[in-house]
């Protein structure tokens, strides 16, 4: 029997308060992931509301049927978000959604399950997709990429500066065998490491970006956001909790975008938010997690929570 891994839901009350307005609407959450949301949305849901999952991980999608197979207002997509708008249209609600919430990253079954391969504790296949049933793994990619693409992905989501070091490392260890495992890559990129950080493991920089590219997880953020305010309803909300900088700039700027409509007309005149292309208002600051939540998990430390209300 496979093993059961557990996640721990972030800003579970905060999130849930913020998307359900309407007892009655129609909901989605893009990262169904083990449905710790999902389930307090259909708490609070009335009969007739309805709550539509999204999940790229099969596992995912297998736990939502199992768990929620019985529930006629729940229904779930395999799929990315980035397929949002498809998602939507298929259920006949494009424009009239109530709420999206979108809980960023990686579940901790899909870290804590080495045969997932994102994680440079446990030894596992060096695979790193969410979405098992398609797309190249980490160990193909690390296989046939550029030195310099190595670099780059390291560098640029990784946040990582001696990329250019690992990156070099990767490709003189793949001369000599494939690189088809979690330890021994967490093990290239922690020697080339020079400067070892006390408490952070050597390899967390590198194993994060390559995550990110093989996940496509910024491009698709950005495709999704874009087809969430369209798919929105006028006075429908977007939730989204971030887990590092890169995601949180992200949806920091597209927030703030259509908060402020077109920057290039002049001030101080009087047009209509129509005119000036606003689309959002901001609901409430960024929200963090309680001390006493992040006491009990400490993956809510980094969360980040950004919530905004389609005007128009
Ligand atoms: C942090 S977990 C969500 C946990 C969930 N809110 C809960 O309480 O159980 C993120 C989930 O989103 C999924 N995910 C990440 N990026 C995705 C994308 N682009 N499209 C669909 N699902 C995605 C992951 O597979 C993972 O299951």
């Amino acid at each position: 029997m496979s093993q059961e891994f557990k996640h721990i839901t972030v800003l579970l009350q905060e999130a849930v308060e913020a998307l359900v307005q309407d007892k009655s609407g129609f909901y989605v959450d893009g990262t169904f992931g083990r449905g710790g949301h999902s389930s307090l949305v259909l708490e609070q849901l009335a009969d007739d509301g309805v709550l539509m999952g999204i999940d790229k991980d099969p596992q995912a999608i297998a736990h939502a049927q199992e768990r929620f197979g019985d529930e006629s207002r729940f229904s779930i997509a395999h799929g990315s978000f980035a397929e949002l708008e498809s998602f939507v249209a298929a259920r006949g609600m494009s424009g009239k959604v109530d709420g999206i919430l979108l809980d960023l990253g990686v579940s901790s079954p899909q870290l804590d399950d080495a045969s997932r391969g994102f994680s440079f504790m446990n030894d596992g296949p060096l695979d790193m997709r969410m979405d098992t049933s398609s797309g190249e793994s980490a160990a193909e990619w690390i296989a046939r990429a550029e030195e310099s693409e190595i670099a780059d992905v390291i560098y640029t989501y990784g946040e990582e500066k001696f990329s250019r070091r690992m990156a070099k490392a990767i490709v003189a260890k793949r001369a000599e065998e494939a690189i088809t495992t979690t330890s021994q890559l967490s093990k290239i990129v922690a020697e080339a490491n020079p400067a070892w950080e006390k408490g952070k493991n050597p390899a967390t920089r590198a194993f994060q970006g390559i995550r990110i590219h093989i996940n496509r997880e910024l491009e698709d953020l950005e495709s999704c956001l874009d087809q969430a305010l369209e798919m929105l309803k006028v006075g429908g909300r977007l939730v989204v909790i971030s887990f590092h900088s890169l995601e949180d700039r992200i949806v920091k700027r597209f927030i703030r975008k259509h908060v402020k409509g077109d920057e290039h007309l002049p001030r101080g005149i009087p047009f209509t938010n129509d005119m000036l292309e606003i689309r959002f208002k901001n609901v409430g600051k960024a929200v963090k997690a309680s001390s006493a939540e992040t006491e009990d998990n400490v993956r809510a430390r980094s969360a980040v929570m950004r919530v905004a209300e389609k005007v128009a």
